[in-house]
């Protein structure tokens, strides 16, 4: 889908369909609602008065407007989108609003659409970010992954072109940047979501690979891809550990954007979880559900789109991404429960179960970041199981022991919508990684799932700066929300990007 910016007054525009919108309680519509309902005849307030169109959050009410009955007004549709109450939209609203829009514009066959910027008028949003939140919300809530579904005769096609009108010249370069924002990061997050929707029978750590030295051309980055022989070099040992048992050779991916290079300690490093294929390994899963495993490279795709729009939107800081990029499978060379592997930085994990993997490639990921003097790391993993246990799958738990860059973490995810809590590293389930036989164990026992795995990381990353987002439960969900379709949600590409257009 296209969108363009256009100045001009709403109704003298030509599409296919005009967007506009109502807050709840308004019976007399102002702004561009108001100039569309004057070019109606007063249609509109009438609809409001007999109590067709309310205003309610969702309501969508599509009034046909044909030339024969108004021909001095171009679109034969009109849509008003509720908006909800005044004082409760905000970008979320939008981002809602917006796809839930999309879907039904194209639900109706629509090619060409027009719509103005929601809740910029008397909603009082700034119009840079309404148009970015407009934007974020139709490109997102319109995604599928359709690659493989070669016999769908019936399915709609997507609307083609988004023209969002504007009259006031004055607005029109701020809604241009909100835009040109908003592609990005949905790009990204798009990007993201087709990586783990991507079966894992088309996507192997060597895929992945070529993905970022393709995304690493395109935005002029640097990529270095290591093999199994550089990281046994390394001392990998607990990476290494988990891609023995299965045949497809791992692949330890590195990007590089340098938006200081003239400050090479101004860096942040992105580690993403990149297992390909989860089976769990000798301690092998259950069978039911094991297919979305597929996506257990969720976090690994995150970091490698998010390093995209990092680049686009030119932040000023060195951003560098690190996926270590294995299958987790039991075959008959795998790692057995009872094992004792020895990671980057010399420490001795046993592998008490061989499904705890994610934990195990991160351990040795950041032993390499720590290697190439890392100042800041954030990893993003779908880690734990537990994770959906503590908190559902619309709240990625986050963890961490540097305040500052916990809040730095939150704060982004907040102003892009992708929600997240912080959870505690707390000295009693720290013990629960204690090993009789080596310096730790791969698994805490009951309780605290999602702290155990993320105490085990925290050793690795020291007393450097660190954050780990589990994203176990918000990475995949089985039905749409909002801006969200059902499977990949490509969270949290966005809050990446944010994080380091706000650390740069
Ligand atoms: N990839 C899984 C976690 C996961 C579970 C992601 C469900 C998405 C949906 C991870 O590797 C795993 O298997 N974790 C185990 C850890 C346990 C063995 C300590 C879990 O959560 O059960
Ligand atoms: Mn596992
Ligand atoms: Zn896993």
């Amino acid at each position: 889908m296209e969108v363009v910016v256009v100045q001009s007054d709403v109704t003298e525009i030509d599409a296919d369909i005009l967007v506009v919108n109502l807050f709840e309680g308004v019976t007399s519509p102002s702004g561009a609602t108001g100039a569309v309902d004057t070019a109606l005849n007063g249609m509109i307030s009438e609809l409001i008065s007999d109590g067709e169109i309310t205003g309610s959050a969702s309501e969508l009410t599509l009034i046909h407007t044909p030339s024969s009955m108004f021909p001095n007004f171009k679109p034969s549709r009109v849509l008003v989108a509720g908006l909800g109450s005044g004082d409760s939209l905000d970008l979320n609203g939008i981002r809602k609003v917006s796809a839930s829009v999309i879907r039904r514009l194209r639900a109706s066959g629509v090619k060409q659409a027009a719509t103005i910027v929601h809740g910029a008028g008397i909603g009082g949003i700034d119009v840079g970010d309404g148009a970015r939140a407009l934007v974020e919300g139709s490109l997102l809530g319109a995604y599928r992954f359709l690659k493989y579904r070669t016999t769908d005769k019936k399915r709609k096609p997507d609307v083609e072109q988004l023209s969002i009108i504007e009259a006031d010249s004055s607005k029109i370069d701020a809604i241009n940047a909100g835009v040109s924002k908003g592609i990005a990061y949905s790009q990204a997050e798009i990007l993201a979501r087709d990586l783990v929707n991507e079966p894992a029978n088309k996507l192997s750590p060597a895929d992945l690979a070529d993905v970022a030295r393709q995304v690493a051309k395109d935005n002029g980055l640097s990529c270095t891809v290591l093999e199994e022989a550089d990281v046994v070099k390394l001392g990998m040992g607990a990476y290494v550990g988990v891609s023995q048992g299965g045949p497809r050779p791992l692949k330890f991916i590195h990007m590089t954007y340098e938006g200081d290079s003239a400050n090479p300690e101004n860096n942040l490093w992105l580690i993403g979880k990149g297992i390909t294929f989860d089976s769990g390994g000798i301690s092998l899963k259950p069978g039911a559900g094991m297919g979305k495993m597929k996506g257990d490279m969720g976090g690994g795709a995150s970091v490698i789109a998010a390093i995209q729009a990092i680049a686009q939107l030119k932040a000023k800081l060195n951003v560098h991404v690190v996926c270590a990029a294995t299958d987790n499978m039991p075959g008959g060379s795998a790692q057995r429960p009872g094992d004792v592997v020895t990671a980057m930085n010399g420490m001795t994990i046993e592998i008490d179960n061989t499904d705890a993997e994610g934990r195990l490639t991160l351990a040795d990921a950041i032993g390499y970041a720590l290697s190439k003097d890392a100042l800041r790391i954030v990893d993003v993993a779908t880690l734990t199981g537990a994770a959906r246990v503590a908190l559902g799958d619309g709240v990625s738990p986050v963890f961490g022991h540097d305040d500052d860059l916990v809040k730095s973490v939150l704060e982004a995810s907040d102003a892009v919508g992708e929600s997240m809590w912080r959870l505690p590293l707390d000295a009693v389930t720290k013990r629960q990684n204690s090993s009789k036989i080596a310096d730790l164990k791969n698994t805490g026992g009951r309780g605290g799932g999602s702290t155990t795995a993320a105490h085990f990381i925290a050793d690795f990353a020291g007393d450097t700066p660190w954050v780990h987002i589990d994203v176990a439960a918000t990475s995949m969900l089985d039905s749409t929300r909002g801006w969200t379709p059902a499977g990949a949600t490509g969270v949290p590409t966005r809050s990446l990007i944010e994080l380091a257009m706000r650390l740069g």
